[in-house]
């Protein structure tokens, strides 16, 4: 190990919020940034538009900048590119090269593996595939709101947000309801796998491992069941095609349904539970969706700009890669805040406005380039149906407590959101 990375292992061995902080130029732990992370993204927008904090991370909020470096085939999702891996694999105690890489999904890939590995589930999330499930999303849906209605109450977290995407993703992939709950515990821990390394304690590290097993485990009693009886679902397809020929091997066919079902639905989760949060606190605008229920698609996209679900990604430069605020260098990771380009006067007419019939919204909620998130049609539909069928179903909707943000970095979403509600 280098110099740096030695200095750098130390830094993350006294590691705690002040690490973040340094790293990204602001604190992610912050309960007041949880809440509001929105002024300090103006403020941000405002300042250098590279910034480069410790360990060789360079945060970019502008929008111009995360286009570039997403579309650039010179920026790298494998961790192994970045000079901060090993000092952060060592500053974790684990063997970078089996512990975390082997179980790594091909949304942390590069091509070619990336290239194959997304093309043989992309076919089952076109948006045709995904319209043919309106009819099953909507039944969902009714089933849903409908016991909220008769309750007189919900958490539009647990009673809708949390239950629609999981049951639509393991109905596709073929998992039985009765399992649906013997995950949930695994996908919650899962879902903090996106959280940057750095910034997470060695147990909770350990915690993602064993989560991300106990899945495996329970894929490859699945896999094994589909192989003598297959089925009309995702996973016997996956399955014929790893027996057709070398295209995918079993460790990665197990990945790539757990990659399926965390990002699958937390995110999901987000969308809806935020968009709902959104709609209760711009009333013009939840009364501009029940007169005009066909302004729906307009706002789940205002939803996803205004109020992402997915913080920032990352990219690693193999090469020195010049963006319009600057340059990125070789070996290092630049931090892209989605949030932040999303809210930037340079691309979208006054951002801070929550505007469901916005027009010309090409926000990067799900990412843009070879990486463009492969669920975002599935994702629309469910925002569609879910916030849509609640507007036309309820005369009066109103916050019944405080909503409660989730401890995530990466992730932005809600833990609970009660509210009243009355049919109309
Ligand atoms: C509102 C909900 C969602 C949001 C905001 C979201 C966001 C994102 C983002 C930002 C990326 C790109 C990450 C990067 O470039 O580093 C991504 C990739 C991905 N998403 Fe989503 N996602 C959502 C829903 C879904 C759903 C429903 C599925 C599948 C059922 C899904 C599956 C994936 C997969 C497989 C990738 C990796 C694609 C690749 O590497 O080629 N996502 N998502």
């Amino acid at each position: 190990m280098d110099e740096p990375a030695q200095t750098a292992t130390a830094d993350i061995e006294a590691g705690n919020a002040d690490q973040a902080v340094q790293a990204m130029g602001f604190n992610p732990f912050d309960p007041a940034f949880r809440e509001d992370p929105y002024p300090t993204y103006t403020a941000l927008l405002q300042g250098e538009p590279v910034r480069e904090g410790i360990l060789g991370l360079f945060v970019l909020p502008r929008y111009a900048d995360c286009v570039a470096m997403l579309r650039d085939p010179r920026s790298s999702n494998d961790q192994r590119n970045s000079e901060m891996f090993d000092a952060v694999a060592a500053a974790q105690s684990l063997d970078a090269d089996t512990a975390l890489m082997e179980s790594q999904p091909f949304l942390f890939m590069d091509p070619p593996d990336h290239t194959r590995l997304r093309g043989l589930v992309s076919k089952a999330f076109t948006p045709r595939v995904i319209d043919a499930l309106r009819p099953r999303i909507q039944a969902i849906v009714d089933d849903l709101v409908g016991a909220a209605l008769a309750r007189g109450s919900m958490d539009v977290i647990e009673d809708l947000a949390y239950p629609l995407p999981v049951r639509v993703i393991s109905e596709m992939l073929g998992v039985p309801p009765e399992d649906h709950e013997r995950f949930k515990a695994w996908s919650r821990v899962l879902a903090k796998s996106l959280d940057f390394e750095i910034v997470v304690p060695p147990e909770v590290l350990q915690q993602r491992l064993d989560a991300g097993e106990a899945f495996r485990a329970y894929f490859a009693e699945l896999i094994a069941e589909r192989r003598t009886a297959p089925r009309d679902d995702l996973l016997s397809a996956l399955i014929a095609a790893e027996e057709a020929g070398d295209t995918l091997s079993e460790a990665e066919l197990l990945t790539t349904c757990v990659l399926l079902l965390v990002a699958g639905h937390e995110t999901t989760v987000n969308l809806i539970g935020n968009g709902v949060l959104q709609l209760l606190r711009h009333p013009a605008e939840l009364q501009r969706l029940r007169d005009d229920p066909s302004l729906i698609r307009s706002a789940v996209e205002e939803v996803l700009r205004y109020d992402p679900p997915v913080r920032f990604t990352a990219r690693i430069a193999l090469d020195d890669i010049p963006i319009p605020g600057g340059v990125v260098p070789k070996g290092k990771q630049a931090i892209l805040l989605l949030g932040a380009a999303n809210r930037d006067p340079a691309q979208f007419a006054d951002p801070g406005r929550f505007d469901i019939g916005r027009q010309d919204n090409r926000h990067i909620a799900f990412g843009m380039g070879i990486h463009f998130c492969l669920g975002a049609p599935l994702a629309r539909v469910e925002g569609q149906i879910a916030i849509g069928t609640l507007v036309a179903r309820v005369r009066e909707i109103a916050l019944a407590g405080a909503p409660v943000y989730r401890e995530q970095i990466t992730l932005r979403g809600l833990e609970r959101l009660p509210v009243t509600l009355s049919g109309s």
